[in-house]
């Protein structure tokens, strides 16, 4: 297997130079790594970085694109100073991907920025939401139609701890293992879901099959075990770029991460042909939007 990782030795936000190997790379389903690039922390930032600030509720702590802030437990100062170093993140995450790849400007979407306090290892979830298996993003409630999940993620541990990633093999490997077993797409089982209000619109049979990926993969304990991979610790003080609608990943220990997501209509990126609604219309050879 070519390596998934790309390491870039920029220590700076904004890209000096656009450059055409590492757009392909990105749009291919490799990770972009910047081991010089930290997230600057402010001396009265530091008292953020503890678990009990996310409330027992949330998963996260986020802030939406209208800067409202959800998920942080404390007064009035913290929500504040919460609000700035996320706000900040996201400024930075943007300009990266701004200067990363220049012609997404105008068609990027922009999702809420999250702050994850706690620490990977004690995290105890049921094998579908258990990020520690190998898996693609795919969201039950939240049909896609093939729009792109691009993500900056931001290791600000300040003891030095690495979050440890496993990055998983090509997409179109992982499907061609598991579309032969994936259940078939049913179109009144999809409407029935929306009446329900289970998904927030009618389910694709794109995002019918990126859930049997995203299930496929987690529930197969051989194929986590036995898939080719990589083991990645992404140090503390580092930036990752990737689609994680496509890298298989799964992440194993660490403890605070900022996260940005950026989505992009399949259509837009530099490669039509290379994305997950792509790969599958392909292997499927009919529309699935
Ligand atoms: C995930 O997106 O699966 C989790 C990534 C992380 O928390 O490092
Ligand atoms: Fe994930």
């Amino acid at each position: 297997m070519d390596s998934q990782i790309i390491g870039i030795d920029f220590a700076d936000w904004r890209m000096p130079e656009v450059n055409a190997d590492w757009i392909a790379a990105l749009e291919a389903g490799k990770v972009l790594y910047f081991p010089r690039l930290s997230f600057e922390l402010r001396e009265e930032e530091k008292s953020l970085l503890r678990p009990d600030i996310r409330s027992p509720k949330a998963r996260n702590i986020s802030l939406d694109a209208n800067n409202h802030l959800k998920g942080a437990e404390g007064d009035a100062a913290v929500q504040q100073a919460l609000t700035e170093m996320i706000g900040r993140f996201r400024e930075q995450a943007q300009t990266l991907v701004y200067s990363l790849l220049p012609r997404y400007q105008g068609a990027l979407r922009l999702a809420p920025t999250s702050y994850r306090p706690m620490q990977v290892e004690t995290r105890a979830q049921s094998w579908r939401a258990d990020d520690r298996r190998l898996h693609v993003d795919a969201f039950p409630s939240r049909p896609n139609y093939g729009e792109r999940i691009l993500r900056v993620f931001s290791n600000i541990n300040p003891e030095g701890v690495p979050r440890v990633w496993r990055v998983g093999e090509p997409f179109e490997t992982v499907a061609r293992k598991f579309l032969p077993r994936a259940k078939p797409y049913v179109a009144w089982q999809a409407s029935v879901l929306k009446a329900l209000r289970i998904t927030k619109s009618y389910r694709s049979e794109y995002d019918h099959l990126m859930l049997q990926l995203h299930d496929g993969m987690k529930g197969d304990q051989t194929y986590q075990e036995t898939a080719e991979q990589v083991t990645m610790p992404f140090a503390a003080g580092s930036v990752w770029v990737c689609f994680s609608d496509q890298v298989p990943h799964a992440v194993m220990s660490g403890q605070y991460m900022l996260e940005q997501t950026l989505h992009i209509p399949a259509d837009k990126q530099y490669d039509p042909q290379a994305n997950p609604l792509a790969i599958l219309t392909r292997m499927m050879g009919r529309p699935l939007v």
